[in-house]
């Protein structure tokens, strides 16, 4: 137990502003401060910090509370770790006896992290103080130049070359077999998973390890040149980007982050001064790791080596950072270069003034690259203004989207309204285009008579029927149902009260935590009324079919194989919902209006409005036909 006295003195002492600080960017306002929300995605800030009542609150979301609160909430730590963790911090001496405080006593994700934690040092000591630490992965290490400082900064470590040291001595340290075997360290056979390995240890925001790459150290072509852990309770691959931990104060300083593609390309740059350096790990960009970056910089510096192809392939992952609000840049390195071997062959001044002088808008690289290629066929053309202008159409902020139309046709010589006619036709076509691009699944849902539809459905149960029913489900490879909802609805308004705070829940977790969401949240809500709205819900999965078929005539086949399409669908029916309501609006606004231009305005908005709502009930006829 931490004694009172001691909690007292590190609340006294912990500055809220330099606490929340450490993990989102904020800025004065009046006498408080404000920021994105790090528990929900915001586009403007609404999360607001007071130094003066030691308190933060996100107007957004609703979460709020003190210094403690953010650390619990924000490191999913319990309220005396939330307490070592600032004691620590601020080196702080607190009265904590709790000396048997170890891996078997602290939570399940605590026990992670400890596990974690001593499998870095483990590996880290391999590296300084053993012979084939030394003799094999440091004499690697120096061979590529890499010196102690930053091996030391990034923790850098060595897997033994014999196949069982790290899990024999962790088991006879008493670790627990089905830890390190979860964490990805000991296979089911039980031997090391990392082994003749260079090991690049993974942080989270606070510094804690959460997974492993290990660079062999063997050249044969058989052997992968990375092993990376697993994912696990605290290791979710697309919520983390190498090297952030290290970088994140730089990130904010430089009011930038580069992004590059290695372990070793972030150590070299680290090592020759530029710290605002992040890796993908080879993957591309996901939205959970723009997310990461835009706490602290919305401007993003991409480094490609000079493949013209590899370029050409990551354009598409980047329309997905625009989609974020961020400003893209793009860095080509001379033909054969690397960060890692760019950085070592410049230097730290080298390197910066090439960067200043280099660094192009993403946009701009990508249409002039492009436009190489097209010059004078036509064909080529007519393709690259569709590319460009859906680069375009990316970009939720409409005044820079006007500036990028007006540059475009500067440089393509091409008539500045029929850009914009086409980047129109982008916008409008967003919704339709993206439940339509995921649904190759074949039809399950026939008609027997189209009548017209009841207003009575609710739109918003069913979103919440389909998260309880299906969220752990896959959509595809790589994207569960819950993902999908997230990223479709986030911004969408419910009404009712109750949905709004399942809603609410429901996207803090997503935010949080990963891609597999768990319906326990919800069902299991301390909140009564949700936990029993929720249960409620789940226990009749056949409203749906039976709504359908009596108000619609619709007859729904068994929901089991189906799932895709029941979300699709769910979606797609609360969209078309949203633009009704839209619609109205707009009509009442037309009636009432009088000026002339306003009415023009109003008009086209309703075209607009029309054209997106008749996209989406072609959508969901598209998933129906006839029996
Ligand atoms: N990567 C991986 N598995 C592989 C190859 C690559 O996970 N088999 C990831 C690693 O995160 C790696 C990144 O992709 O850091 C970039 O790959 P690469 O450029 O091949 O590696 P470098 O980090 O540059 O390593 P090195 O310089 O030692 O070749
Ligand atoms: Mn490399």
């Amino acid at each position: 137990m931490i004694s009172p006295d001691s909690v007292e003195k590190v609340r006294d002492l912990a500055d809220i502003v330099d606490v929340i600080g450490e993990f989102i960017t904020l800025k004065k306002r009046g006498v408080n401060f404000l920021g994105l929300c790090p528990f929900h995605n915001e586009k403007t800030p609404s999360f607001t910090v007071s130094p003066n009542k030691g308190i933060y609150k996100c107007f957004g979301c609703g979460e709020s509370g003190n210094a403690f609160k953010f650390i619990m909430e924000h490191e999913h730590l319990s309220f005396p770790d939330a307490v070592r963790y600032l004691a620590k911090k601020y080196q702080i001496e607190i009265e904590d006896n709790q000396d048997a405080y170890d891996a078997t006593q602290a939570n399940f994700r605590e026990s992670l992290y400890i596990v974690n934690k001593h499998a870095k040092e483990q590996f880290h000591n391999n590296l300084l103080k053993t012979d084939e630490g030394q003799s094999v992965g440091m004499t690697y290490l120096k061979s590529r130049g890499f010196n102690e400082q930053v091996i030391t900064q990034y923790e850098v470590g060595y897997g033994m070359e014999t196949r069982d040291t790290f899990t024999k001595d962790a088991i006879n340290r008493q670790f627990d077999l089905s830890t390190l075997q979860k964490l990805g360290l000991t296979t089911t056979h039980e031997k090391d998973f990392f082994s003749a390995r260079v090991i690049f240890p993974i942080h989270n925001l606070s510094g804690k390890v959460i997974g492993f790459g290990g660079r062999t150290l063997k050249s044969n072509p058989k052997i992968p040149k990375y092993l990376n852990s697993p994912e696990s309770d605290i290791y979710n691959k697309s919520r983390v980007l190498y090297g952030l931990y290290h970088a994140k104060k730089a990130i904010r300083q430089e009011d930038e982050c580069i992004l590059v593609e290695g372990y070793t390309d972030v150590l070299s740059l680290a090592q020759h001064g530029i710290q605002n350096c992040v890796a993908s790990s080879g993957t591309s960009l996901t939205d959970g790791q723009i997310g990461l970056i835009k706490r602290y910089t919305p401007n993003i510096c991409i480094v490609f080596d000079g493949d013209k192809a590899g370029m050409k392939a990551s354009f598409r992952g980047i329309d997905l950072i625009l989609g974020q609000d961020m400003n893209v840049n793009i860095l080509p390195l001379p033909e054969g270069e690397d960060p890692d071997s760019f950085a070592q062959a410049k230097g730290e001044a080298g390197f910066k003034s090439y960067l200043e002088a280099e660094k192009k808008n993403f946009i701009l690289f990508k249409m002039k690259m492009l436009l190489e290629d097209a010059k004078d066929d036509p064909i080529k053309m007519s393709s690259l203004v569709k590319d460009i202008v859906l680069s375009i159409s990316k970009i939720p902020d409409n005044i820079k989207r006007a500036v990028f139309i007006k540059q475009c046709s500067r440089e393509l010589k091409m008539d500045e309204q029929s850009l914009f006619n086409a980047l129109n036709e982008h916008l409008y076509q967003k919704i339709k285009q993206q439940p339509q691009k995921e649904t190759p699944k074949p039809i399950h849902i026939s008609i027997k008579s189209q009548k017209k539809s009841n207003e009575k459905f609710d739109q918003e149960r069913d979103i919440i029927r389909v998260i309880l029913e299906h969220g752990t489900k896959m959509l595809n490879d790589d994207c569960s149902v819950a993902e999908f909802i997230h990223a479709e609805l986030e911004e969408a308004e419910f009404k009712h009260p109750i949905h709004k705070k399942i809603i609410s829940i429901f996207n803090d977790y997503m935010f949080a935590e990963n891609k597999y969401f768990s319906p326990k949240t919800l069902i299991e809500n301390d909140d009564k009324t949700i936990s029993e709205y929720c249960i409620d819900l789940s226990l009749q999965p056949d409203e749906l079919s039976e709504n359908w078929e009596k108000r619609h005539g619709i007859f729904v086949m068994s929901k089991e194989d189906n799932h895709e399409n029941d979300v699709y669908q769910a979606v797609a029916r609360f969209q078309l919902k949203r633009i009704e309501k839209l619609i109205q609006l707009n009509l009442k606004e037309l009636l009432k209006e009088k000026d002339e231009d306003n009415i023009i305005i109003l008009q086209k908005q309703n075209m607009m409005l029309n054209t997106k709502k008749n996209e989406i009930a072609q959508f969901l006829s598209t998933v129906i036909t006839k029996a």
